[in-house]
């Protein structure tokens, strides 16, 4: 373990914003991170996992942790599951792969989402139909100051939305070291709800779709809108699909008839923020290096050597116009630094 001073962290995150650490050291295992609590107390920390889901806006002041905790442990069931324990340093494409070609089913449709296992609980990370919560058992996690171990359950973690307990309550507080879920071994849940995995099925004439059918589709869907990190920088999703009451709606649909929504309860609907992007006509827009998708508002992207506060100031152009225009305020979804 080599403590290094001045680090950029260009590549340590997918927006490719160089900034950079005044101390980093990486960790690749639990020990070596213990030893490294013990011998910084005084240091401000800072984890960093797949930083995939983070704009750095400056340079950082701490301590940065980089977990590369490798590795992926199992438990077979007597019923028609597995638990499936991955360490926090793998990557979740990887993971997801990997559970693919063993048949355990429950993650195909989260393939191909960049980062990290240890950061999918914080933000329950999900996509097309499906979120993290729907099959996970248990995380592990350290507390920072103390070095102790803890287990948090599913209930613990208090998931909802690209939300836990680990985004409020206990920010900052613990690092997560490996994750569980539970997965189908036999009798998949297969789901393929989110229409455009219908569709591509349907193009590809396949009817009794496997895991790995499913996984294709996503990874061909995502590759049709998403830009891929290492090509152009970026965080996926911006903001959070805002959640409006229902009367707001209403009113908003008589305006826009052809706004999409998803209905969540009698009182609340959730509007993609990337339609209401588009209608503020930010998409494929450029500022400098600092820019919108061209084929989904909601990614913001770096075109090459834009700097965080450029791709902020992007992002508070839209939020302006988003909330002069439909009165709806959007949240980001990526951690801004
Ligand atoms: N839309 C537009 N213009 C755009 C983009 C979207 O009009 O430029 C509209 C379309 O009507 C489309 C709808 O928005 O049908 C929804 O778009 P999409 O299916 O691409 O999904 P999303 O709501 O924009 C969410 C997640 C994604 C996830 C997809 C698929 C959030 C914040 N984002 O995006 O997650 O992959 O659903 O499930 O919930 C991420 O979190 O980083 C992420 C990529």
């Amino acid at each position: 373990m080599e403590l290094e001073e001045q680090k950029s962290l260009k590549s340590f995150n997918t927006f490719g914003i160089d900034v950079t650490a005044s101390f980093f050291v990486e960790v690749s295992s639990e020990d070596e991170l213990l030893q490294v609590l013990k011998e910084n107390q005084e240091k401000e920390k800072f984890i960093l996992s797949g930083g995939s889901n983070m704009l750095l806006t400056q340079n950082i002041d701490a301590l940065i942790i980089y977990i590369n905790i490798k590795g992926i442990d199992e438990k077979t069931t007597d019923t028609n599951t597995v638990f499936v324990t991955a360490n926090a340093g793998e990557n979740w494409h990887e993971f997801v792969s990997y559970c693919i070609e063993k048949n355990y089913g429950g993650l195909e449709n989260l393939s191909l989402i960049p980062g990290y296992v240890g950061s999918s609980p914080i933000q329950n990370i999900g996509a097309y139909g499906v979120e993290i919560k729907d099959t996970f058992v248990k995380c592990t996690v350290i507390d920072l100051k103390t070095g102790n171990k803890k287990t948090f359950t599913k209930d613990e973690c208090n998931f909802g939305y690209r939300n836990s307990v680990f985004k409020h309550e206990f920010k900052n507080k613990y690092v997560i070291t490996s994750v569980t879920f539970e997965l189908t071994t036999t009798n998949h849940k297969i789901n393929t709800s989110y229409g455009a995995i219908e569709n591509a099925l349907k193009d590809l004439k396949i009817s009794t779709p496997t895991l790995r059918d499913i996984s294709n589709a996503v990874i061909s869907i995502r590759k049709s809108k998403l830009p891929d990190p290492s090509i152009i920088g970026n965080s996926g999703s911006f903001f959070k699909n805002p959640i409006i009451s229902a009367s707001h709606f209403i009113e908003l649909q008589k305006k826009y008839p052809k706004i999409p929504y998803y209905t969540i309860n009698e009182q609340q609907t959730k509007i993609p923020a990337g339609w209401l992007i588009e209608q503020a006509d930010f998409k494929g827009k450029r500022y400098g290096d600092a820019g919108v998708h061209d084929k989904q508002a909601l990614v913001l992207v770096n075109h090459g050597n834009a700097s965080g506060k450029e791709i902020l100031e992007v992002a508070s152009m839209i939020q302006l116009k988003v909330k002069n225009i439909f009165d709806i305020k959007l949240e980001t979804e990526v951690n801004i630094f």
